[in-house]
């Protein structure tokens, strides 16, 4: 492991249960903020902390190059997802293993392991050639609505001429890339009610609707026979990709080998459908008693978390509004049916063949000594677009996270060398910006 990395800051970073999505865990949040503000200024840089309604955003700079010299603003997230199922974690998830040279903790790739290769770099480069400012939110995994107010009051304290959103898988392992696109995303939660009260499902059943069933039959609705989206007008504004964009792209996949890491029984589409495509998924879905044993009833609710990830050309909320106007009408009558929408960010798409994408490239292929490929990204990072319109800059999306890190999923991991991949690779980027 390269000593220029403090390996223990890493692994203190990841003891923080900064989990954004639920209330619980808003103490672990802020505690993680307050550590990660110290730790900023312990790499040399000036720490303003922005609050929002949620979780703070901390911004971090280093102007000393002066108004003469290009301005790069990175862009990271301190937030992580739930830990459940806790019970298929191989070991403590705010407590991170290191084995065989890899690190297993919530976080430990989204976003922590990625973000601490870019404070390791900085605390390798102090004299910079660049102006650098750093923005580290800790909304990012519940879709930045703070960070989203944030880039209109702070527009100009965001201005830049470089924006670097390194959130994000690399081709493959070994293989250097840059990532030209994310898809966007728009997620609701629903909730159908078919009684005030559970009832027996034998007392009532025959006469009381299933209101699981009414939402199971109103979901499936969302795709034809053929498995395509039959919303109407979901897929009406999509914007086609240029076929010299297109060709740009590494799109191989070895469908034999996803199937078996994932243990994924039936495949859709390859790469194109994960990057070119939009998709509608049932994330999560509950009604009825689950526990251990067994209760006949007729469940008073069902619920289901629903997500779109979308393309360009899609707006979030239009799209968000089409869904739901859609489950609404068909949804059987008399069920009672309500919707909460949350918040999402658009699909963003860059091109190849600019200065900056060659000099990032360059970096990559100088530490990896291997052809820098294209790839897009199925996910999502929704603050990419108003970020990169915020901060006026150039927007390009690096990472070195694997789909095989289980991001969202127990036993996250980041494997060290990764870890020194990344800090080299912004070592190497830094001499030359
Ligand atoms: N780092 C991910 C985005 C990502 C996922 C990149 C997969 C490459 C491959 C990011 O932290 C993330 O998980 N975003 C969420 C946003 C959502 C919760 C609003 C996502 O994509 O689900
Ligand atoms: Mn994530």
């Amino acid at each position: 492991m390269n000593s220029d990395i403090p390996l223990d800051d890493y692994l203190t970073f990841l003891k923080f249960k900064s989990i954004s999505t639920d209330p619980e865990y808003k103490q672990d949040v802020l505690a993680c903020a307050d550590w990660l503000s110290k730790y900023l200024k312990k790499c040399g840089l000036d720490v303003e902390r922005w609050e929002t309604d949620g979780h703070p955003t901390l911004f971090a700079t280093n102007l000393k190059a002066g108004p003469e010299k290009p301005t790069l603003l990175i862009y990271h997230h301190y937030d992580v997802q739930p830990v459940d199922p806790l019970n298929e974690w191989n070991s403590d998830p705010f407590e991170p293993v290191v084995k065989d040279g890899v690190v297993y903790a919530r976080g430990a790739s989204d976003n922590k392991g990625q973000c601490f290769y870019t404070l390791a770099a900085l605390q390798k480069v102090k004299d910079l050639g660049f102006n650098l400012k750093l923005v580290i939110e800790g909304e990012e995994e519940v879709g930045s609505p703070g960070l989203h107010k944030l880039c209109e009051e702070k527009a100009e304290q965001l201005k830049a001429d470089y924006l670097l959103i390194i959130d994000i898988d690399m081709p493959a392992k070994g293989v250097p890339g840059l990532t030209l696109g994310v898809r966007g995303i728009t997620t609701m939660e629903i909730e159908v009610r078919g009684a005030k009260a559970d009832l027996h499902s034998g007392g009532h059943g025959g006469m009381a609707y299933n209101p699981a069933r009414a939402l199971m039959e109103t979901l499936v609705k969302c795709w034809d026979i053929e498995g395509k989206i039959a919303i109407p007008g979901f897929l009406e504004s999509i914007q086609p990709i240029p076929v010299e964009e297109l060709a740009k792209l590494d799109l191989d996949m070895d469908e034999k080998a996803y199937q078996e890491e994932f243990g994924v029984a039936i495949l859709g589409g390859g790469k194109h459908a994960n990057w070119l495509e939009p998709t509608i998924e049932i994330n999560g879905f509950s009604s009825g008693y689950t526990g251990e044993g067994f209760k006949t009833i007729i469940p008073a609710v069902a619920k289901c978390k629903l997500s779109c990830r979308l393309v360009p050309g899609q707006d979030p909320d239009q799209i968000a509004a089409l869904v739901a106007d859609f489950l609404k009408a068909e949804m059987i009558p008399g069920m009672e049916m309500q919707i909460e929408m949350h918040h999402g960010g658009a699909a963003v798409r860059v091109g190849s063949n600019s200065p900056f994408v060659k000099l990032c490239a360059d970096s990559l292929e100088k530490v990896f000594k291997k052809d820098c490929r294209f790839i897009l990204s199925g996910g999502s990072i929704p603050i990419s677009q108003a970020l990169s319109r915020a901060s006026g800059a150039e927007v390009l999306f690096l990472g070195m996270a694997l789909p095989e890190d289980a991001i969202h999923s127990p036993n996250e991991h980041f494997d060290l060398d990764r870890l020194e991949l990344g800090f080299l690779t912004l070592v190497e980027l830094f001499k030359h910006l």
